[in-house]
């Protein structure tokens, strides 16, 4: 395999956007092009994700991106792997570039359903779940990642604090992101007075419904050897998938995807995480950043939320945990997260961060997830 860098990312605001998904992700595409010093003529394939493009009426937007960026015969393709569909798309890249199919790949996540009323939207985005035994039966992603924390809450008796640390942390970390959807700090206060959605999960506890777009641009060392920005060294690329319908596996304290994945990275990286220096991680609702940690092996089981408390994974903590605000704060616009996750590390390790900056940044772990766990990727980046 060839050394493989990620030379250049680059997000729009996570949020509500006025343009469509596809007018901004072909604007973030040529802005991370930009960064990198790289002009889209080299680019050799672009990987696109848009799960939600029918909300728009529109499929099929690798061949309209490639087009709005003078690249109309790039071959194009579209990845869907619900809330990872980035990530995906940046191991798909990973594999054509160190494989030597492609010199110069784009990763391409964008995502607009701002238009849409909650009911409307919770029913697209509970399409990510089985149909059959859990959709139609009335089963969301707040309902299901509450019964995840019913069963953290129910065996480790850890108290609401706990989450609500998750919450004010990275809310936080948000109000010093300008790529994020809330911009706000809220006190633990305003978390536990906040309105139950699916019990014990508070409005504080959930991801928002964002629009947003975030691009990548991954190259060989041999075909970008001086890109205009520090790049990344992709040190791992793993996925790995497991049982989608909760009430078929084994147990229900972390997701079993995720440490698949993150066995994998860390066997490919030849790292430990105690090697980590800080993480992107799903925290689509506040429960899934305390599994995430735990399943990824930076804590025993049920420890992490005491470790939230104590502040160890706050930005000055021991080792900064969602730097970027989250899926809870910067925003979670399904198709742009993994991508946008890359650019927080991209930001980081380019001394771009400004005053949301982690002490070091050396070498950093993402971790997204598929809906409630059918699918994961982990990806592990160190600077030069
Ligand atoms: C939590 C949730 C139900 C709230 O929806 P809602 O009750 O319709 O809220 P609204 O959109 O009417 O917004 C009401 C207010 O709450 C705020 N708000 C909405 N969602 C929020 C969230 N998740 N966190 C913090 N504030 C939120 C809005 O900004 C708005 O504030 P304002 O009155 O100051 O403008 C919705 O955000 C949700 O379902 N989130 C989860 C999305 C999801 O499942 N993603 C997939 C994960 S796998």
């Amino acid at each position: 395999m060839r050394e493989t860098w990620v030379v250049g990312a680059a997000s729009n605001r996570f949020g509500k956007m006025t343009e469509s998904a596809r007018e901004a992700a072909a604007r973030v595409a040529l802005e991370a092009l930009d960064r990198a010093g790289v002009e889209p003529r080299q680019v050799g394939y672009t990987f696109v994700s848009n799960a939600f493009g029918l909300a728009e009426h529109q499929g099929h937007v690798g061949p309209l991106i490639n087009t709005a960026l003078g690249i109309p015969d790039v071959p194009s393709c579209t990845i869907e792997s619900a809330c990872s569909s980035s990530s995906a798309g940046l191991h798909e890249a990973f594999v054509h570039v160190a494989g030597g199919f492609a010199d110069v790949a784009l990763v391409v996540g964008a995502e607009k359903l701002s238009h849409l009323d909650t009911l409307t939207a919770t029913s697209y985005f509970a399409t990510g779940a089985d149909y059959a035994y859990e959709t139609r039966n009335g089963a969301t992603f707040p309902g299901l990642y509450a019964t995840l924390a019913n069963a953290y809450q129910h065996r480790f008796q850890i108290p609401a604090e706990a989450f609500g640390s998750v919450a004010v942390k990275n809310h936080a970390n948000a109000a010093l992101n300008p790529h994020a959807h809330f911009q706000k700090p809220i006190t633990l206060d305003t978390y536990l007075r906040s309105p139950v959605i699916a019990s014990p999960l508070r409005l504080y506890d959930c991801c928002p419904f964002s629009d947003g777009a975030a691009a990548v641009v991954v190259a060989a060392k041999e075909a970008v050897p001086s890109p205009s920005a520090e790049p990344l060294v992709i040190r791992a690329s793993a996925r790995a998938g497991s049982i989608v319908d909760m009430h078929d596996r084994p147990d229900l304290l972390g997701l079993p995807a995720t440490r698949a994945a993150a066995e994998k990275a860390f066997r490919q990286a030849k790292l430990a995480p105690s090697q980590i220096d800080f993480l992107e991680v799903h925290d689509c609702f506040t429960i899934a950043e305390l599994l995430a940690l735990e399943d990824l092996g930076f804590y025993p089981r049920g420890t992490a939320g005491r470790a939230t408390l104590e502040g160890e994974t706050a930005r000055d903590g021991r080792r900064p945990v969602n730097p970027s605000g989250g899926l809870k704060a910067k925003g979670h616009p399904v198709s742009a997260t993994g991508a946008g996750q890359v650019v927080e590390v991209f930001e980081q390790m380019n001394g771009l961060a400004g005053r949301r900056a982690v002490a070091r940044a050396e070498t950093a772990l993402t971790h997204n997830v598929g809906a409630t766990g059918g699918s994961c990727s982990v990806h592990i980046f160190s600077r030069r």
